[in-house]
């Protein structure tokens, strides 16, 4: 509003006064003739507190270029595209205008008591529980709604997300619309830019440009309405399976041709073993060892094949151990089998060795149960020999002594 000189601001003002004016009378005159016709009685607005008809608020609200200039200068945009709001979720579900405006019960409107857009906006925060209870009370515990109450007004609440007026049904038949999710990320980028570029420039970003929906969006990581602080240990931690959801899954994998053993190859990795075993027990505890992130990056993952980045790079490879083992040298990523199962063309000797192990093992314990096994059969057997022995000859004794007799 800075370039606009303070007289015209101020004719503007009469202007915006005498439109409202005459808007008075149009309204006033659609009540006495909607009175009149017994069909319609609720096209009156009258200050009673009961709610009124949206035709009423619509025959108002649907004028081109309404608005209101709030005591801190923002202006508000006062009308209400119809078609959209006739299209949307809560105009095809026969909402009143006043369920949510419950404070306009008539014409003139309540002077806003809010100085600026912003305060305008939050002042509607706990206006979507009563019908939306579940969402609600999950954002209660995220960190915009904490950031919130703790004083940052710019933290996201659920108009920021999500306009009332246009607002069309993200859920069909329980499940998210494609239409919706690629829309995810340009939500979150009217406060996170910065990250919304590093993201789309990503191997998982790009794909959601072209409209893919095999990539992860803000949401497959973080949440929606259930965000929480990213630099807590939990959320590090719990970071390995939100990758592993998707990067052990063949069905989607299998169209990329990526490896599916990232997280199982990971977690026999001395790195993987502490992170995915032990951590989790003690969730509070600072983790040392990285995480898929802390190799692969967050928001700005790229192939494993880039030039400049990409991990199959021996280089780059290098740089991302060296962060945590600084004395690192070109070699020491050899000592290392990254995400393979060790096999004879890539990691030959480890190959051998554990195919050595695999045959050596088997052979000697097999070897010692089966000497141990036959050991003991034959002492039965011999046992088993002599007391039959001893028994004939107890047997034939008599016959003996019979003899003997005879
Ligand atoms: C006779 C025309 C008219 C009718 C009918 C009307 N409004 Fe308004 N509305 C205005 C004007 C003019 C403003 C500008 C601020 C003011 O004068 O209060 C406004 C401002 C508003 C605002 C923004 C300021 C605020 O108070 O929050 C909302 C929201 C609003 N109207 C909603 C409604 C709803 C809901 C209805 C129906 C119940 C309705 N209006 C009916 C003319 C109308
Ligand atoms: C589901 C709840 C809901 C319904 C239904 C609803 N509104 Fe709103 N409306 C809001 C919220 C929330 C805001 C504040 C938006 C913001 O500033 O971010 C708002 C803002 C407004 C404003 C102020 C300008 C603005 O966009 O900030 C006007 C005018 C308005 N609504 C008119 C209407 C009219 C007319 C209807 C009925 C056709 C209606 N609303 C139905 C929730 C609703
Ligand atoms: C008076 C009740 C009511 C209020 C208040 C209300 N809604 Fe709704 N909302 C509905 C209904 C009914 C639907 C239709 C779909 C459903 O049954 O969930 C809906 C649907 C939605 C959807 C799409 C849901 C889906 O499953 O795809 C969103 C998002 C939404 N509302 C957001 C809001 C926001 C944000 C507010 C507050 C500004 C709000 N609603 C206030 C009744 C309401
Ligand atoms: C930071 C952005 C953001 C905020 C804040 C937010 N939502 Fe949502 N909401 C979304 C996104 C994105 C989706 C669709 C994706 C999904 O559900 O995974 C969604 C989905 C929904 C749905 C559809 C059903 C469901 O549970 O997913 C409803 C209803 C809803 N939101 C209501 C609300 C209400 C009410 C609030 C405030 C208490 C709110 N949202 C706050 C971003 C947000
Ligand atoms: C209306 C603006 C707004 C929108 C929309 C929004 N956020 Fe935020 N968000 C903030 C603000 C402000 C903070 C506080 C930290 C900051 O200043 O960066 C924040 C903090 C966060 C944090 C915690 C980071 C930290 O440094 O504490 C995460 C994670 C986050 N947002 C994710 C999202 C995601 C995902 C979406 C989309 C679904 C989204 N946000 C939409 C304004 C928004
Ligand atoms: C593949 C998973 C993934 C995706 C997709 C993702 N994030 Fe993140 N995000 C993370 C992780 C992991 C962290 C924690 C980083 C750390 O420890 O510093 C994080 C941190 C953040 C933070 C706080 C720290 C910071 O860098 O300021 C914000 C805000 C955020 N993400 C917003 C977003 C938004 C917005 C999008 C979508 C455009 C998005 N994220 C997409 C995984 C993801
Ligand atoms: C919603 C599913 C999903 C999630 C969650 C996910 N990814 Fe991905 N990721 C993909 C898909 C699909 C591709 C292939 C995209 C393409 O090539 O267009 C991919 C590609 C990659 C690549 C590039 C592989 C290559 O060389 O082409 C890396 C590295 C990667 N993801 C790491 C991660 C990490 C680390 C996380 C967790 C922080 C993660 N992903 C979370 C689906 C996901
Ligand atoms: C210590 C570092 C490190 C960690 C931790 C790590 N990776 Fe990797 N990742 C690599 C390297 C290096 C490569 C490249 C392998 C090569 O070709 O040399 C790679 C390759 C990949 C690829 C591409 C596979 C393919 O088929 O081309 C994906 C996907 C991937 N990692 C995902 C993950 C996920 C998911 C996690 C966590 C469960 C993870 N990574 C943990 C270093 C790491
Ligand atoms: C986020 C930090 C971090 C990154 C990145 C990292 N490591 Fe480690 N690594 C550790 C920690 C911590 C240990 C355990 C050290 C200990 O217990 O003495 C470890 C242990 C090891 C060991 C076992 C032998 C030893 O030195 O204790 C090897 C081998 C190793 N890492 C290789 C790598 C390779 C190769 C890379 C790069 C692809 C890498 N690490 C990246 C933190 C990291």
């Amino acid at each position: 509003m800075t370039g606009i000189p303070h007289s015209k601001t101020k004719s503007s003002l009469w202007l915006a006064l005498m439109l409202a004016g005459a808007l008075c009378l149009v309204a006033a005159l659609a009540a006495f003739t909607g009175s009149a016709r017994a069909d319609s009685p609720a096209a009156v607005l009258p200050q009673t507190g009961t709610p009124a008809d949206n035709a009423a608020c619509i025959g108002c609200h649907q004028q081109a270029n309404m608005t209101l200039k709030l005591d801190k200068g923002d202006v508000l945009n006062l009308t209400v595209d119809l078609p959209a709001w006739e299209a949307s979720i809560h105009g095809t579900s026969g909402l009143a205008c006043t369920d949510c405006h419950a404070s306009i019960t008539g014409f003139p409107h309540d002077k806003v008591a809010v100085q600026t857009a912003r305060d305008y906006t939050l002042q509607y925060t706990e206006t979507c529980k009563q019908c939306h209870a579940k969402e609600s009370s999950e954002q209660d515990d995220s960190i915009h709604a904490m950031l919130l109450k703790e004083g940052n007004t710019n933290a996201a609440t659920c108009s920021d997300c999500h306009d009332p007026h246009t607002q069309k049904l993200v859920y069909v038949d329980g499940k998210l619309t494609d239409e919706a999710r690629v829309q995810i990320p340009v939500t979150c980028s009217r406060c996170h830019s910065a990250i919304y570029d590093q993201y789309t420039q990503s191997v998982h970003g790009a794909g959601i440009l072209e409209g893919n929906p095999d990539v992860p969006t803000c949401a497959d990581c973080h949440g929606v309405h259930t965000i929480s602080d990213p630099a807590t240990t939990q959320f590090k931690l719990s970071s390995v399976q939100s990758c592993a959801k998707c990067h052990t899954d063949a069905s989607i994998m299998d169209k990329y041709g990526l490896n599916t053993n990232v997280l199982s190859t990971y977690v026999t990795d001395f790195h993987g073993t502490t992170t995915v075993l032990f951590n989790p027990e003690n969730p509070y505890e600072q983790v040392n060892k990285p995480v898929c992130y802390d190799c692969h990056g967050i928001h700005n993952i790229v192939s494993i094949d880039d030039p400049t980045r990409g991990l199959a790079v021996k280089e780059n490879i290098l740089v991302t151990c060296q962060r945590c083992h600084p004395d690192a040298t070109a070699s020491f990523p050899d000592s290392w089998l990254s995400h393979y199962t060790p096999s004879a063309e890539n990691t030959p000797l480890i190959f051998y060795v554990q195919l050595f192990y695999k045959i050596l093992i088997p052979l000697v314990l097999g070897g010692m149960a089966f000497w141990i096994g036959t050991d003991i059969f034959r002492k039965i057997r011999t046992r088993g020999k002599a007391k039959s022995h001893a028994e004939t000859v107890e047997v034939e004794k008599p016959a003996e002594e019979k003899g003997k007799e005879d």
